[in-house]
């Protein structure tokens, strides 16, 4: 790792007397204290709601400059991944380090593939599960599930990679896919071999219902969007994931962990969020002002959806991208969207107004991510699948990195205790 280590290089005063700590360097001249001396110098801790100001680990997978909106992958800016590559690839780069030469990629995409059904045991219990479930319960939950298929198989690694991390990748858009169609009351796809990786998840779903041209339009656009998914550090959903790795519980715990955490509207359940308000705002008669004194309202629970981060200050760069794959998808499909007009809108008056502007809230990457799912047709209730499908590299990078980490440790936070003081226990009878 490069992690630069300068000795006794902070200096806290503490109840009177002065305690040095080090100081930690990235590679971006980002510092951290290193607090673990803190508590068994002082028996004092960090107090960090939310983790806004805490680095739980080092890492060298992803580098966010949340002020200038800069985002890399392994050194790599992530609009060149996105215009470049195809999902596979950054995937291979996020948890391999390097981007794939040929024979390397033909190597992974070809386990991908290998990979690339649901056996007759787990389509039977795919057929089992509620049809009105959330897919994301499903995904979790199925997902967990995959330890009793290949929990305890104990392989090699084959060409690298852990054969956990091909079935993931492999296996979760057919879950996704046979969950759309079995709520549809349709048959399960066979995977076709011959085509990428989005498309063939849009094939499972869609069939031959979409036109081969529209598909491979479909599936460009997908290809970009599951890329600018795949990772953004240590964010609440990839945290989780090496949490629960921590313990030790295996890589399926891990991941249907990562999967529940994602789920949530003020996390990956955003992109579904966003159409929900922009359907809502369209049926309500376009008032955006209303709309708009409601997000600022500090009595009334409700955000604007796909608006604010916890790193950027700045518009999100993946918001920039997912806008030109929107209006790229648009254009191409000949779709026209009354949602983009509704959005952009939104997005003028939210980004001129002193609420937005003094806490700089931009639009984030589940703004206009939504309505490149809805223009290929894809149900609301998918969305939050389609971004799992992405992070599901991310998750398993963070997972290869956490495991060979010799520094690892189990996650555990401490807490301040402002409960009951100690007391004499009473006796049911005299409660
Ligand atoms: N609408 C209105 N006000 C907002 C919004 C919003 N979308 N986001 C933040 N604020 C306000 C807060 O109320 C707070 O105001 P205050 O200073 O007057 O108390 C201030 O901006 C700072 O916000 P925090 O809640 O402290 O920011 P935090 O980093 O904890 O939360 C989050 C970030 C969860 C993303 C938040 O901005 C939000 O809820 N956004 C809407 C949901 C969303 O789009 N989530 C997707 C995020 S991207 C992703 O996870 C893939």
């Amino acid at each position: 790792m490069n992690l630069t280590t300068h000795t006794d290089a902070a200096r806290l005063n503490l109840n009177g007397s002065e305690i040095v700590l080090d100081m930690v360097e990235g590679i971006e001249n980002e510092k951290a204290i290193d607090g673990l001396k803190l508590r068994s110098q002082t028996g004092v801790i960090n107090l960090d709601p939310g983790y806004g100001n805490t680095g739980s680990c080092a890492s060298a997978i992803t580098f966010l400059d949340g002020e200038k909106g800069v985002i890399h992958h392994r050194g790599y800016e992530l609009k060149e991944l996105a215009a470049n590559c195809s999902f596979l690839e950054v995937a291979y780069l996020l948890m391999a380090g390097e981007l794939p030469n040929k024979g390397e990629y033909r190597n992974w995409e070809g386990l991908v593939k290998d990979n690339s059904y649901l056996g007759p045991s787990l389509q039977e219990l795919l057929n089992h599960y509620p049809v009105r479930s959330h897919p994301m319960a499903l995904l979790a939950s199925v997902v967990l599930s995959l330890t009793g298929f290949y929990g305890d198989l104990g392989e090699e690694k084959f060409y690298q990679f852990d054969m956990d991390v091909v079935r993931l990748i492999a296996k979760t858009p057919l879950i996704a896919a046979h969950f759309y169609r079995r709520k549809r009351g349709m048959g399960y796809i066979y995977a076709d071999p011959d085509m990428g990786y989005a498309e063939n998840f849009l094939h499972s779903m869609f069939s031959k219902r979409i036109p081969e041209e529209r598909l491979k339009i479909m599936a460009d656009a997908l290809e970009k969007l599951l890329i600018i998914h795949a990772d953004h550090e240590q964010n609440c959903s990839t945290s989780t994931v090496r949490m629960i790795s921590s313990s030790g519980a295996n890589v399926y715990a891990a991941i249907g962990g990562g999967i529940g955490a994602l789920w949530g509207p003020l996390h990956g359940g955003a992109n579904e969020a966003v159409i929900n308000m922009l359907e809502y705002i369209e049926m309500s008669g376009g008032d955006l002002t209303t709309v708009i004194e409601k997000a600022k309202d500090k009595s009334d629970p409700f955000k604007l959806m796909g608006f604010g981060h916890r790193v950027y200050k700045t518009y999100d760069p993946r918001a920039v991208i997912a806008k030109q794959v929107v209006d790229d998808l648009l254009e191409k499909l000949g779709v026209e969207e009354p949602l983009v007009d509704t959005a952009m809108e939104l997005e003028r008056i939210a980004t001129e107004d002193e609420y937005f502007v003094k806490r700089n809230l931009y639009p984030n990457v589940d703004f206009y991510t939504g309505i490149a799912y809805k223009a290929m047709g894809i149900p609301k209730e998918m969305f939050t699948v389609m971004f799992t499908m992405g992070r599901m590299a991310g998750w398993l990078a963070h997972l290869l990195e956490f495991q060979a980490d010799e520094n690892r440790r189990i996650c555990r936070p401490r807490q301040i205790y402002v409960g009951h003081p100690i007391r004499p226990f009473v006796p049911m009878v005299e409660r």
